[in-house]
């Protein structure tokens, strides 16, 4: 197939750009369509910021690998395309994938997705997803393409879709994580294991045991403070009250034991409960902060954003920086995002009050203290906290998202992020968090709360293109 060039795409960016929603201080793509976070790593200082690509087509078509980068997470470079699909292993698209830096050295590892033209099902015929592997010495060009893993080599009760895999240092040697579906339609990941990030030697399967869903994408294992922690993506789980209340899930299992070896997941943890937010990554920096960054969307989306009349759609989460407290994981922007801040207003609240926003984008910190309250941002999203239930509620810019929920026991502050057309918002320090896109324009805020609390309201600057 003939993908676009650097060139042609510049030239479509103009319209994207004029678009009312475009965001200020969120990355999007200059044209076109955006998927998941791939590649996330920071090398010699820099951070290289990837993720799924479609610029020809705003509702998803053939995927690249696009590419920002940045040093301090305000001044963004818009890098050239980063991967192509142009080998035989992934004419159906360069799917998701990870990164990992060794000595001068980035390695990457994604799927290469193949599609057999003909009267398939795509789950167990006519698809290959295949193990790729690229390095770069800059985060620039990445050569040497390699297939590691074919459909042939996974374990025979799988189905073809066997993808996204992330590779994590673990002590001595290294462990790589893909997520899978089996022929019984049940959601599980393979771990392999490495000693020089070239040979992986498959060590084990994690699941649940009762099966949980029947596909886990974009698996992520993580050590928060000598806790493994496996991230990922279950399809197939059904509702069950204010539980899983998107079309696909995103949350988190505690892995007790020994993950190649013996061990258990806990309960499923649900990350991020607002109507748009899949398929996060997660990467160490150099300071060895553990950072997350979400796409701003969900696959198979039961609506389309109005962005797609200029030809563009989604955009990144803020990246946020993980901690593991209380056996739970908090997430919060990271500090870097303070640099946005333009002056500071502290707002003196007594039970209703209105306040019209010079700006739709800004930070917004109430110490709600245990108070039940009602936050009416715009016209059209109403965030509300009553017999420890919070719910987040959109009317018309919804676009038939209506209200997520989450039960919370106690709840002291929140935070809100709101953005041209996004809120992301953050209770108790970032003990749970909920990512929207919102499509209204009003600058209204109106607060209802039986106590008076001085809430802080910070005018948020935007981020440098370059
Ligand atoms: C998740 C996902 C991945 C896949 C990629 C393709 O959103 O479906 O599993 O690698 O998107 O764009």
């Amino acid at each position: 197939m003939t993908c676009l060039t650097n060139k042609q795409i510049k030239d479509m960016e103009k319209q994207a750009v004029k678009d009312e929603y475009r965001l200020e201080y969120h990355l999007m793509p200059a044209t076109g369509w955006l998927n998941d976070p791939n590649g996330l790593c920071q090398f010699k200082g820099t951070y290289h910021l990837y993720y799924q690509y479609s610029p020809e087509n705003c509702l998803g078509g053939q995927k690249y690998w696009g590419h920002y980068s940045t040093k301090d997470f305000v001044t963004f470079k818009n890098e050239p395309v980063a991967l192509y699909p142009d080998s035989q292993f992934e004419q159906g698209g360069v799917y998701s994938g990870s990164a990992i830096v060794k000595d001068d050295t980035i390695y990457y590892y994604y799927t290469g997705n193949v599609k057999h033209p003909g009267n398939h099902d795509y789950i167990h015929t006519g698809r290959e997803h295949n193990t790729m592997m690229v390095t770069s010495k800059d985060g620039i060009e990445l050569t040497n393409k390699t297939c590691l893993m074919k459909n042939s080599d996974y374990p025979e009760d799988l189905t073809l879709h066997v993808r996204d895999p992330q590779v994590i240092k673990n002590g001595d040697h290294y462990n790589m994580i893909l997520g899978a579906r089996t022929n019984d339609d049940v959601g599980c990941c393979l771990l392999y294991r490495s000693t020089d990030l070239k040979h992986f030697e498959l060590v084990n399967r994690i699941t649940t045991k009762k099966p949980f869903g029947y596909m886990w994408e974009c698996p992520n294992l993580v050590d928060l403070n000598g806790q493994m922690i496996l991230f990922c993506c279950p399809q197939g789980v059904e509702t069950e009250g204010y539980k899983y209340e998107n079309i696909y899930q995103n949350g988190y299992f505690l892995v007790n034991g020994d993950i190649e070896n013996e061990y258990s997941l806990s309960e499923f943890v649900e990350f991020d409960h607002g109507f748009d937010y899949y398929a996060p990554q997660l990467f160490k920096d150099e300071s060895n902060r553990a950072i997350i960054i979400g796409w701003m969307g969900l696959p198979d989306a039961p609506y389309t954003n109005p962005t797609v009349k200029n030809n563009w759609q989604h955009a990144l989460t803020l990246p946020r920086q993980l901690t593991f407290k209380d056996g739970k994981v908090y997430q919060y922007p990271i500090d870097e995002t303070k640099a946005l801040r333009k002056c500071k207003n502290d707002v003196k609240i007594n039970n209703n009050q209105k306040i019209t926003c010079n700006s739709n984008v800004y930070e917004l910190y109430l110490p709600v203290n245990n108070h039940d309250f009602k936050i009416k941002l715009r016209q059209d999203a109403v965030i509300e906290y009553h017999d420890n239930l919070l719910t987040l509620s959109l009317k018309d810019s919804g676009y038939g998202r209506n209200k997520r929920h989450i039960v919370i026991d106690k709840i002291e502050n929140v935070t809100i992020f709101s953005d041209v057309s996004s809120l992301e918002i953050f209770i108790n320090d970032g003990e749970y968090a909920l990512t929207t896109r919102i499509y209204d324009h009003s600058k209204l805020i109106e607060i209802s709360i039986d106590t008076s609390i001085t809430a802080t309201y910070y005018e948020l600057n935007s981020y440098q293109i370059i």
